[in-house]
C-alpha cells in the first residue's frame, strides 16, 4: 500500500463516517460578523461531521480568528446561526441560547485552544489546579479524584508531575500550551475550537505539540476546528480545509484536494506560498 492510498483510505474513512451520522454535530448558515466592510466574516456555511478535524486557512487578517470566536459563541454574530447537535434528538440555535447558556456549553461540552496559552490558563492557579477546575465546572467535587486525573493529564501532555502546584507562569510556552490543551481535554468534550495552538512556538516545539495534538485527536474521536495560517498544520491535522479570503470562504474540500489540487487562484497562490507567514 502507498502512502498515497493510505491518504485516500483515511479520506473515504471519513466520508463513510460522515455518510452514517446522518446530524452533522454543527450547522453554519450565513454566519455574518463584520468590524467594517470585508473585515470580519461574512456568509459563512458549512457543517462539521462528529469526528472530523476542519481546517480554517488564509492569511492574515482573512478574518479566521472572527469565525472561530462566533462559532464557538464567545462573539455573537450580525447574522446567521449555529446549530449544535446536543444529543441524538436535539439540536440548539447558539445564539437562542442565553449568554450563561453558551458559557456553561464552554465549560462543559467544548474547548477552546487559544493561540497565547494564558489567554486559556488561570495564571494564580496551579498547574493541577487548572486541570482540576475544569472538572469541578462538570460537577466533580472528589479531591482525591480530581487529584488523580490531574496527575493522568500532566502524564498525557509530557508534562513533569513534579511542576503539578508549580504556577503556569513558570513553565515554557510549549509546556503552558500542553497544559492548556491538558484543562480542555479533561472532560472529554466532544467538540475543541482551536486557534493557531502552535503558532507562538519555536519550530522544533511545534512539531512535538502537532504530534501530540493529533494522536489525542485520534484517541478521544474529537471533533475540532482548528484556525491556521500553516498549510503543514493544516495537511497534517485536518481532514477537510476551509480557505478564507477577505471574510469569505473561496475553497472548501478534503484537505489532500484542496492543497495538491487547488482551484482558487488565491489557494492557488497560499499553497504555492506567496501569501504565507
Ligand atoms: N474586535 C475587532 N474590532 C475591530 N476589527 C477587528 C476585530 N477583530 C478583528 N478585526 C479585524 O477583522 C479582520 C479579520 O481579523 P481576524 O479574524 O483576526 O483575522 P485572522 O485571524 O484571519 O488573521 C482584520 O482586518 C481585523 O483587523
Ligand atoms: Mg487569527
Amino acid at each position: 500500500m502507498s502512502l498515497m492510498d493510505v491518504e485516500n483510505s483515511r479520506n473515504e474513512a471519513v466520508v463513510n463516517q460522515t455518510c452514517e451520522e446522518l446530524q452533522p454535530l454543527l450547522k453554519v448558515t450565513q454566519l455574518t460578523k463584520l468590524y467594517q466592510a470585508e473585515k470580519g466574516c461574512q456568509e459563512i456555511d458549512f457543517e462539521l461531521w462528529p469526528g472530523e478535524v476542519l481546517g480554517i486557512v488564509g492569511e492574515s487578517g482573512s478574518g479566521k480568528s472572527t469565525l472561530l470566536r462566533v462559532l464557538s459563541g464567545r462573539e455573537v454574530p450580525d447574522s446567521g446561526d449555529v446549530q449544535y447537535q446536543i444529543d441524538t434528538n436535539h439540536s440548539v440555535s447558539l445564539f437562542g441560547l442565553s449568554e450563561s447558556e453558551r458559557r456553561r456549553l464552554l465549560r462543559t461540552e467544548w474547548g477552546v485552544v487559544h493561540q497565547h496559552p494564558m489567554d486559556g490558563l488561570r495564571s494564580r492557579v496551579s498547574a493541577g489546579g487548572n486541570i482540576g477546575e475544569r472538572l469541578m465546572a462538570v460537577g466533580n467535587r472528589h479531591y482525591g479524584d480530581i487529584r488523580a486525573q490531574a496527575i493522568d493529564w500532566l502524564g498525557q501532555v509530557e508534562i513533569p508531575l513534579d511542576r503539578i502546584d508549580d504556577m503556569p507562569i513558570t513553565f515554557s510556552g510549549g509546556m503552558q500550551q500542553r497544559l492548556q490543551i491538558a484543562r480542555n481535554l479533561v472532560t472529554h468534550p466532544k467538540l475543541v475550537f482551536m486557534d493557531e495552538p502552535t503558532g507562538g512556538l519555536d519550530v522544533s516545539v511545534q512539531a512535538r505539540l502537532l504530534d501530540l495534538i493529533r494522536n489525542l485527536v485520534v484517541d478521544l474521536g474529537l471533533s475540532v476546528v482548528i484556525v491556521t495560517h500553516d498549510l503543514a498544520v493544516a495537511r497534517l491535522l485536518a481532514h477537510r480545509l476551509i480557505v478564507m479570503k477577505e471574510s469569505r470562504i473561496v475553497e472548501t474540500g478534503l484537505t489532500d484536494q484542496v492543497l495538491d489540487d487547488p482551484q482558487h487562484p488565491y489557494t492557488q497562490l497560499l499553497v504555492s506560498s506567496v501569501l504565507q507567514g
